[in-house]
């Protein structure tokens, strides 16, 4: 009870700012490639693992977009734990993972080996110059939780001009990742109630990430130049407190019965507390306009 009064409290507080309290400071880290930090984080990104909500909920919006042939390239992929999933739930479709790290892309490439899948493979390049792609080469154009690893405005800039280059016309733009609060009591708050059990390394990081994340207005004014591309593409964010957005242009994915079962399986192997977020996370966004179904939604 208390707890549900804190948090109606913030979120009241949150949506009355009129301005923000800080200014974005950049990620320590722009680069994450201490592999003590690397293993941690890809072990908390398993189905099993203590941030998993995120990554289901994207398989969902994900897994309905795909297509047997479909080209798909995940900017600033990490240790790829989406990105595997993926290619396990579609065999017939490439993937490619782009990041700046080493560290990472090996953390990736045994992700891979141990899940068995041929179709992925790995590029160590910058998601502000994509060279190693032509124009309109990709079907689908993803990123999660990276953007806010972009030192400063213009590389954001830069970033989505790649994109819009890269993707092919009729394709997909999926962009997801966390939006800077207005006040520091909102972003003392998240930190405290969304990393309890995380070690230090994943609080301090998920505090840095509040602290890196754009501003939605920042994000509104590049809009454009993503729907340039794909006009289909809209800036949703989380209902009321803009805690995550998605620029993307998908919205009601409908997985096959094949991807609902796999969907089922992970939902059933992630812990209480991370099907607890993922339904919070849904929820928000839902209110915000983007419509997802629930993994255990229909008889698989
Ligand atoms: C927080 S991790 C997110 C990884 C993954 N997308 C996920 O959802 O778990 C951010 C990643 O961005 C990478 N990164 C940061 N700046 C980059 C850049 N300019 N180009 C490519 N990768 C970058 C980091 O090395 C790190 O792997």
């Amino acid at each position: 009870m208390f707890d549900q009064l804190r948090l109606g409290m913030h979120f009241v507080l949150e949506l009355a700012a009129r301005r923000y309290e800080y200014d974005r400071v950049p990620e320590p880290d722009l680069v994450m490639d201490n592999p003590e930090n690397v293993r941690e984080y890809r072990d908390a990104g398993l189905a099993t693992g203590n941030g998993s909500s995120v990554y289901l909920y994207n398989l969902l919006l994900l897994s309905g977009t795909i297509k047997p042939n479909s080209t798909v390239v995940d900017l600033a992929c990490g240790p790829a734990n989406l990105l595997v999933e993926l290619a396990i739930m579609h065999p017939e479709a490439e993937f490619i993972g782009v990041d700046l790290s080493t560290e990472m892309l090996a953390c990736a490439a045994e992700l891979k080996a141990n899940a068995g899948v041929r179709n992925v493979r790995f590029v160590c390049g910058d998601i502000t110059k994509l060279d190693m792609f032509a124009d309109r080469s990709a079907d689908i154009v993803m990123s999660t939780l990276s953007i806010h690893h972009l030192p400063e405005n213009s590389m954001l800039a830069k970033c989505f001009a790649e994109i819009a280059r890269i993707v092919r016309p009729g394709g997909t733009v999926h962009l997801m990742d966390f939006a800077s609060l207005k006040l520091e009591a909102t972003a003392r708050y998240f930190v405290h109630e969304r990393t309890k059990g995380l070690g230090s390394f994943l609080t301090r990081d998920y505090e840095n990430s509040l602290r890196a994340a754009f501003r939605l207005e920042d994000f509104a004014a590049l809009l454009p130049v993503l729907r340039a591309a794909v006009p289909e593409t809209q800036l949703r964010k989380t209902f009321g407190v803009p805690f995550m957005v998605a620029l993307t242009s998908i919205n009601r994915p409908e997985p096959d019965a094949q991807r609902r079962r796999a969907l089922s399986t992970y939902w059933s192997s992630m812990q209480p507390a991370q099907r607890a977020d993922f339904s919070a996370m849904r929820l928000f966004f839902n209110l915000g306009g983007l419509r997802t179904p629930h993994p255990k939604s229909t008889p698989v």
